[in-house]
């Protein structure tokens, strides 16, 4: 297959380097190779972010995104209690289906696509429901990329002594994240967007203070079960078989990032980012958002009049690019274009030409 240049919002292109690391020797997962593997990820994910280990702890798991925003959602709140779910895209839509599918008690504050949450409705909420016990966010929404106001939803929450949980699965690595100031317990990520490595395993950033709480709440699932996978990372196990190669791939990204530092990524993107906005509005393209902070990894777009999503994308994929179409209701007015990863000058370059191509013709 041809090389693609991605320009959907993950997974992302890796560098060479995190290929190649998944030829390293097969490994049995429940050997002391695969246990360093595993202890060196958790460790270098506090290390890229600079959190004291004293205070912060991760779980990693196979799978997608989702399946660690699941298992997280599943594993924290108590007994009795209810989810607060702040939604104003299909990720915030989507923490909403999880706690329906657990029967999780939820109050939801739901606002139009491309819009910041009103946060005078998450307080009165907050207000009016004294048994919610955790509130969920979404930092970066990608089905529009837009960022929600973390700092001020965390500083609400922990104001009514409550639990901050934020899905940063498209964020970490892209966007300004301070986990002092966002007093987040709980942060959701996976190793295929900005982080830089392959699809197949994510992973939660928290509070080791948390654990004992955790420690306390009935497991609802066996798979997706925060604590259980905690535990078991900590005595230096597995509590089922991890993506082995996906692994050695995610502790290279890990020291790619390390290398490259959290904030000249996000400083990357935010460069390619302000280039490419600029280089659509030469051509005449109009944003979807207005008026709110835009993330620095993906933009959405009016699709102009007259040109179909398939269309552009089958132009766009000729020339080597893939750009990834707008969600649910946006599906046929939107489409985006991401700029995560290993994206390089000349690739830019002749993406500039391609845009020039498609949207002045
Ligand atoms: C904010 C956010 N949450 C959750 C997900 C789901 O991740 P996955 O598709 O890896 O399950 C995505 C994927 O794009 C996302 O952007």
């Amino acid at each position: 297959m041809d090389k693609y240049v991605l320009l959907n919002p993950g997974p992302v292109n890796v560098s060479e380097r995190v290929r190649q690391a998944l030829l390293k020797a097969d490994m049995c997962h429940r050997e002391e190779e695969y246990f360093q593997v595993q202890d060196q990820i958790r460790r270098k994910l506090l290390t890229a972010f600079s959190l004291d280990p004293e205070y912060y702890t991760t779980s990693l798991i196979s799978g997608s995104g989702t399946s660690a925003l699941e298992m997280t959602v599943a594993s924290t709140l108590s007994e009795g209690k209810k989810i607060l779910v702040i939604n104003n895209g299909v990720y915030g839509d989507r923490i909403a289906k999880i706690a329906d599918i657990y029967h999780f008690g939820k109050v939801e504050i739901v606002s139009d696509w491309g819009k910041l949450p009103d946060l005078n409705a998450v307080e009165q909420a907050l207000k009016d429901n004294p048994d919610v016990e955790v509130v969920a966010l979404v930092h970066h929404e990608t089905t529009t990329g837009l960022i929600n106001p973390v700092n001020a939803v965390g500083s609400l929450a922990k104001r009514y002594g409550k639990i901050f949980l934020v899905d940063s699965i498209s964020g970490l690595g892209g966007e300004d994240f301070d986990f002092k100031e966002s007093q987040a317990d709980f942060v959701i990520c996976t190793a295929n967007k900005c982080i830089q490595g392959f699809p197949g395993m994510a992973f939660t950033i928290f509070k080791k203070k948390e654990l004992s709480r955790l420690s306390r709440i009935p497991s609802r699932s066996l798979y997706l079960n925060l604590y259980s996978w905690h535990q078991s990372q900590e005595k230096h196990g597995t509590p089922f078989t991890p993506a082995v190669q996906i692994a050695y791939a995610f502790e290279e990204a890990l020291d790619e990032l390390i290398e490259e530092t959290v904030e000249k990524r996000i400083q990357r993107y935010h460069n390619v980012s302000k280039l490419l906005r600029a280089k659509f509005q030469d051509l005449g393209l109009s944003l979807y958002l207005s008026g709110v902070p835009l993330s620095n990894t993906i933009t959405a777009l009016h699709l102009p009049e007259g040109k179909s999503y398939e269309s552009l994308h089958k132009r766009f994929k000729e020339k080597g690019f893939i750009i990834y179409a707008g969600q649910g209701n946006l599906q046929t007015s939107v489409f985006r274009i991401a700029n995560m990863g290993e994206i390089t000058e000349s690739d830019l370059v002749r993406l500039n030409k391609v845009l020039e191509e498609v949207f002045k013709s």
